[in-house]
């Protein structure tokens, strides 16, 4: 559904999503480079576990919630990607490293 105008160009950049390389151009927002590489599940709530993707793309609705190099709580859509970067879905309302109730599961 989502896809990359035809006319774009620019360096090209490899990161890892749940472990698999994906391209993206330099930037590109995380969020853009997931669903144009085809990932549209970002994260899953933490009360049911259903799979939520971006929605807004501008930092308002946090749908697109991301650990990026173990750090949860990133949003995906005001994050520019980065080479090497390693991105997974965050699962849950994990807290951040070392704040009480932190959640790494
Ligand atoms: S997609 Fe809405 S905050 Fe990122």
């Amino acid at each position: 559904m989502l896809r990359r105008l035809p006319d774009q160009s620019g360096r090209k950049v490899r990161f890892r999503f749940e472990g698999e390389p994906v391209d993206a151009l330099e930037g590109d927002s995380v969020a853009a480079a997931l669903l144009a590489a085809g990932n549209r599940i970002l994260r899953m709530t933490p009360k049911s576990g259903s799979g939520r993707a971006p929605y807004c793309m501008m930092g308002v609705c946090f749908e697109c919630l991301v650990e990026i190099d173990g750090i949860p709580n990133r949003q995906a859509c005001l994050t520019e990607v980065r080479g090497g970067m390693a991105v997974r879905r965050q699962r849950g309302a994990p807290g951040l490293p070392g704040e009480a109730g932190d959640d790494p599961d």
